[in-house]
């Protein structure tokens, strides 16, 4: 994990795919957690949000909130984080509750120190050096980082591609292939390309693969 010392001497880590997510112990909505003792045997997607009370925030929660059963069709548990208060974070849940109906049901971790947002590269100080930026990290059973995405301020995410790029990591990794662009449910997946003559000359005969040629080759996973 990459570590930055700025000119104040404050330490920003900036953890990479690969990386063993870091520990931490935090307050949220659902009481205290520590990260190692979270979820344990599931995928956990944690995202950060500027600042409660605003809106692109409001709409980018209550989107993670209104499509939570089907991270939990994934096996995945939500986390959130912003560097407010748990009062703050409280009064918004309610706030919004109150307002439309949607109940932010999952924990969100009250983060005023700015420990987790410094860990997870969370706090990208040329953006903002007070509110987080919009992060996804894609963690793991094993507690490892799968994918991360960062996102200014000023630019809300897209559910349908945390869900989608959620669901491709658990296909790749059962079926052991990887994905196209645009790869969605019930697409044909790549195989990875031969290692070997053998492999090429076994990948030539394969009249079951899609193929437009030896290295490039697809075929049908079943729904999963
Ligand atoms: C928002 O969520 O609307 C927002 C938060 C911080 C900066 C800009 C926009």
């Amino acid at each position: 994990m990459e570590t930055i010392n700025n000119t104040d001497q404050q330490i920003y880590s900036m953890p990479r795919i690969g990386d063993q997510a870091p520990d931490f112990e935090a307050v949220t909505t659902k009481g205290k957690i520590k990260f190692s003792d979270f979820a344990k045997d599931k995928w956990v997607v944690m995202f950060s949000h500027p600042a409660d009370f605003t809106p692109v925030c409001t709409t980018e929660m209550s989107g993670f909130a209104e499509r939570k059963s089907e991270f939990e069709a994934l096996n995945t548990e939500l986390l959130g984080l912003s560097i407010d208060s748990i009062h703050a974070h409280l009064g918004w849940v309610q706030n919004v509750r109150q307002n439309t109906g949607v109940y932010f049901d999952f924990p969100i971790i009250a983060d005023l120190d700015m420990k987790v947002a410094k860990l997870y590269g969370m706090l990208q100080p040329n953006e903002s050096e007070t509110a987080a930026v919009r992060a996804v990290f894609f963690i793991d059973p094993s507690k490892k980082i799968r994918l991360i995405m960062y996102y200014p301020l000023n630019v809300g995410r897209n559910m349908d591609e945390i869900l989608r790029s959620l669901h491709a990591l658990q296909v790749s990794d059962k079926h052991g292939v990887a994905l196209p662009l645009n790869w969605k449910q019930g697409d044909k997946a790549i195989v990875p390309p031969p290692k070997s003559l053998d492999e090429l000359n076994d990948r030539l005969a394969d009249t079951t693969l899609e193929k437009v040629d030896w290295y490039l080759a697809k075929k049908d996973i079943p729904n999963s």
